[in-house]
């Protein structure tokens, strides 16, 4: 069995009140990696999708292979995060109805924080924060007032250990208090936040962060529809936080064990930070 096969066909996570209706998933940073993943799974149990990223050609090729696998219907929503306007069509989107919401989206900039253009800073906060504040809220205001609904925000496990670079980091840790808060004010409800933090996954995203990864030893990688099928299993053992990964677990396990000077002193020498924005 491949890692694109899962070990087990999820179940739905909206229950739906009433008659059955078409369910819908609107997945942004769908057009590679880790949200292109959540396409494949989130179509195979069911959902139509939204895709929304830049590369319009890319999220149609995603569309037409899940389209084929699973005669998904897909709606293909080109978005440039960065850009307000962008953001706010996509808003909207959300706010007319999605039962499921990914917030894969996101990216980071190499380079020491004091060198690199503010714009590419700007860039970064409004994708990896901004967004996901503007359309979980889009979403769950709606999921409340309807029949419930799941959101998956990404964090990183970067975003639990300080140190580890500056901006993209401080984004990440905003993504798990801002979850980890919202899942807690939703308890009760039939509406859940889920942050998930994966370790180092093979996808785009180092390549395009210009981050050297040539030392990260093989044991430390995961495919990205492992970590995707890691999650759909924690939310449906209700869990509202989700690492997978053993080595990812002991990491921050003993990280976190650690007095503070000496975890930062680890994460110094491990992170890089002074080449990291
Ligand atoms: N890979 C890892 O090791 C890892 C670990 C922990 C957390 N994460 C997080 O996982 C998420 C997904 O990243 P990935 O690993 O799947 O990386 P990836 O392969 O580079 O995918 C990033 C996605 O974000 C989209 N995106 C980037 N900038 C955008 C913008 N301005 N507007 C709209 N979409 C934009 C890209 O699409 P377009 O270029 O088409 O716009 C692409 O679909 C990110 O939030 C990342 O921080 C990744």
């Amino acid at each position: 069995m491949t890692s694109s096969e899962p070990a087990e066909r999820p179940e739905p996570y909206v229950q739906v009140r009433g008659p059955v209706r078409e369910r819908y998933a609107l997945i942004t940073g769908a057009s590679s990696g880790l949200g292109a993943a959540f396409a494949d799974r989130l179509a195979q149990n069911g959902y139509s999708l939204v895709l929304v990223a830049r590369d319009e050609d890319r999220l149609s090729a995603v569309a037409e292979r899940v389209t084929g696998r699973y005669g998904t219907r897909c709606e293909v929503l080109p978005a440039d995060l960065a850009s307000a306007a962008d953001r706010r069509a996509v808003e909207e989107r959300v706010g007319r109805g999605v039962d499921f919401l990914v917030n894969a989206a996101g990216f980071g900039v190499s380079g020491s924080f004091w060198s690199v253009e503010s714009a590419a800073l700007d860039a970064q906060l409004a994708v990896n924060v901004s967004s996901t504040q503007e359309f979980t809220r889009a979403a769950v205001a709606h999921m409340l007032e309807n029949d419930g609904g799941t959101v998956v925000n990404l964090s990183s496990i970067t975003g639990l250990v300080p140190g580890r670079g500056s901006t993209y980091a401080a984004s990440k840790a905003w993504v798990l208090y801002f979850s980890q808060g919202l899942s807690h004010a939703l308890r009760g409800t039939n509406t859940r936040v889920m942050v998930l933090a994966p370790g180092f996954v093979r996808t785009e995203f180092h390549a395009r962060a210009g981050i050297d990864v040539r030392t990260v030893g093989d044991g430390w990688w995961m495919d990205p529809h492992d970590v995707v099928d890691q999650c759909l299993v924690d939310l449906r053992r209700g869990k509202t936080f989700s690492m997978p990964g053993i080595r990812n677990k002991a990491f921050i396990a003993a990280v976190s064990r650690l007095p503070r000077a000496l975890a930062q002193r680890v994460n110094r020498m491990l992170g890089n930070a002074g080449a990291r924005a």
